[in-house]
């Protein structure tokens, strides 16, 4: 018997055992699998199979609602798919239940779908187990290191060119984020990732739209999920006012002036407090960024955010001029 001969046999399988399953053909021989053991995310057991089609088989990484799986689509592979990995982000037993948590991760999967950028993470579908009541998300399957762990490799920080080349695309996706009124929300170096297919921002689960954009998406309060992360969040988030694209910026400073010296600009202190004690007055440029460099990304650290004057895009436009080019520029001038 051929495999779709007999998934036409699976097919006739009860209807109550066929409930929950998208794709029944998995259904008999997966139904009996051992669930996956518990994870940090997840206090509950996990089935092994979701939705009749997802095969979970490694943890990759747990947040602060849920955890991420790299899973097979037995679907994809059972139509020959040399490559059925994918990724799959699902809530945590203790936000399984709550219709805010899944409306976020929701709004996650709808913010990302919005963006479809080289350099922004590509979300296939969002859907819920049924049997288990589990919203998750399925996406490529990155493979790469994400910036907190190319940070742990390279303590003293990238020389320019290698860093141009993170710092450049980072600000472009940021920058077209905005434009199409998507702010992330959580810009820091473990929501990045250096892939093999090039550099992938992701994890869009604070993100926002800003109004008029994606009107359908529910407005939650955030305070709720433990939001922000203090060391790269403006000061005025962790004072409650709203997620704006200036926040995302100062979010993306912390995180190239880390790339470009090893170090935080404020020892990855929550913003407020290094604003309080005035860590900013002595802040210098990081040894690997160029002269011309500093002054726009100096204004992005701003902790004020009317000071904070400068946008993803001319962040991009400053760090991408060619120091050669304004030496010549120089040289014209005054020769
Ligand atoms: N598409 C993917 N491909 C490969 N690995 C991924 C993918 N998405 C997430 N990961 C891994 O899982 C980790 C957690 O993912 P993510 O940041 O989306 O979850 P989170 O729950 O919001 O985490 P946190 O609260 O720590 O930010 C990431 O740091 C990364 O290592
Ligand atoms: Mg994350």
């Amino acid at each position: 018997m051929n495999g779709l001969e007999s998934s036409v046999d699976d097919l006739l399988m009860s209807e109550e055992q066929a409930n929950n399953l998208t794709y029944f053909a998995f259904a008999k021989s997966h139904k009996a699998e051992p669930a996956l053991a518990p994870t940090k995310a997840s206090i509950g057991e996990l089935p092994q199979i979701l939705a009749g089609r997802y095969h979970l088989e490694r943890l990759l990484g747990a947040g602060g609602m849920g955890a991420v799986y790299r899973a097979r689509d037995l679907l994809h592979e059972q139509f020959g798919d040399p490559d059925p990995y994918i990724a799959l982000k699902i809530l945590g037993e203790e936000f399984a239940e709550s219709p805010d948590a899944s409306a976020l991760l929701y709004s996650e999967f709808a913010l990302t779908r919005r963006l479809r950028h080289d350099n922004v993470v590509r979300v296939h579908t969002f859907e819920v187990d049924t049997d288990c009541q589990r919203a998750f998300i399925t996406m490529e399957l990155m493979r790469g290191l994400t910036l907190d762990k190319l940070l742990c490799e390279r303590p003293l920080g990238l020389p320019w060119k290698e860093l141009r080349d993170i710092a450049l695309p980072l600000l472009d996706t940021l920058a077209c984020a905005h434009r199409r009124g998507v702010l992330h929300g959580d810009m820091k170096p473990s929501n990045v990732m250096l892939s093999e297919d090039g550099l992938r921002l992701f994890d869009f689960g604070l993100g926002q739209a800003e109004e008029g954009v994606l009107p359908g998406l529910p407005h939650l309060s955030r305070e709720r999920f433990n939001a922000w992360t203090p060391g790269y969040a403006a000061p005025e988030l962790l004072e409650g006012r709203p997620l704006s694209a200036s926040a995302d910026v100062y979010g993306a400073a912390c995180v190239i002036y880390e790339l470009a010296g090893g170090k935080h600009p404020f020892r990855r202190l929550p913003s407020t407090q290094a604003r309080d004690e005035g860590l900013d007055r002595g802040l210098e440029a990081p040894d690997n960024l160029p002269k011309h460099c500093w002054p726009a990304l100096r204004t992005a650290l701003a902790f004020d955010a009317a000071q904070r004057t400068v946008t993803a895009r001319q962040l991009h436009e400053a760090l991408s001029v060619d120091p050669s080019w304004l030496q010549r520029l120089a040289l014209r001038r005054h020769g």
